[in-house]
């Protein structure tokens, strides 16, 4: 355990969680998002009930998804330690290197990652956690499904129908793609790759993954609120 508190306390140590777990937030950005699609299937919700379903019952799934609980919240925290250190010694934050260009991204990187955070808290509130621990969704059925599962799509379909909600997600997808402007390649560039010519495809790579995910994502909210209301 010794070796374990070393690590996490160094500062090579914390970069390189914030590195990794942050990669892996990036492909789970990718794998929700192509579930949440779902969402704007024309079927009155159907195959996005017995994806939830499948989401919220399949042991493989439960047990992937403590490694994703645990990851943000060791990016959160770790992020929040490099901040706090960085701030003491008033020095740059830890996303600005002398070899990474400054922008109004990289210098706000734990504002942004406070801000996703709190985004999330609320989303989880909304959604996970009535879904996981309480009967308030109604109960429907689903084509090829022996038994009736939890209306997750009315809960989402209501959510979207608050301008109050639909303009929260709208900023918080905003909120990400700063955050992602800078973190995608800000990870690559700390696990060392640096190469004269993968380095500017990385980097492209990540100016349009920053964009296009959290527009995805956006497109949700506001074709709800927009054009099923
Ligand atoms: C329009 C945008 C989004 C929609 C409609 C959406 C929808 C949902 C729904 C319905 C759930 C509950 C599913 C379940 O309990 O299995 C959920 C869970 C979750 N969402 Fe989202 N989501 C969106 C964006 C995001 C974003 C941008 C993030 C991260 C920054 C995020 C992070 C999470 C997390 C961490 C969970 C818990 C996952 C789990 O238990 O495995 N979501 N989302």
């Amino acid at each position: 355990m010794n070796w374990l508190s070393k690590f996490l306390t160094s500062s090579i140590g914390r970069k390189l969680i914030m590195s990794l777990t942050g990669l892996f937030l990036i492909i789970f950005l990718i794998v929700h998002l192509l579930g949440n699609l779902q969402l704007l299937a024309n079927d009155n919700g159907e195959s996005f009930n017995s994806y939830a379903y499948f989401m919220t019952t399949n042991p493989i799934i439960k047990f992937a998804s403590i490694g994703l609980y645990a990851f943000i919240i060791l990016h959160a925290l770790l992020g929040f330690a490099i901040w706090a250190k960085n701030k003491a010694a008033k020095g740059s934050s830890y996303a600005v290197r002398s070899n990474a260009k400054v922008t109004w991204a990289s210098k706000n990187m734990a504002l942004l990652g406070t801000l996703i955070l709190a985004f999330i808290l609320i989303h989880m509130g909304d959604f996970w956690f009535k879904m996981k621990f309480t009967d308030q969704l109604a109960m429907v059925t689903v084509s090829g499904m022996d038994h009736p599962v939890k209306d997750l799509y009315s809960q989402v379909a209501h959510t979207f129908a608050s301008p109050l909600m639909v303009g929260a997600y709208v900023l918080g997808m905003i909120v990400l793609a700063f955050h992602l402007w800078h973190g995608f390649q800000s990870a690559f560039q700390t696990l060392g790759i640096n190469h004269k010519k993968y380095t500017p495809i990385i980097v492209a790579a990540g100016k349009v993954y920053s964009v296009v995910i959290p527009l995805l994502y956006a497109i949700i909210p506001l074709y709800y609120f927009f054009v099923l209301k």
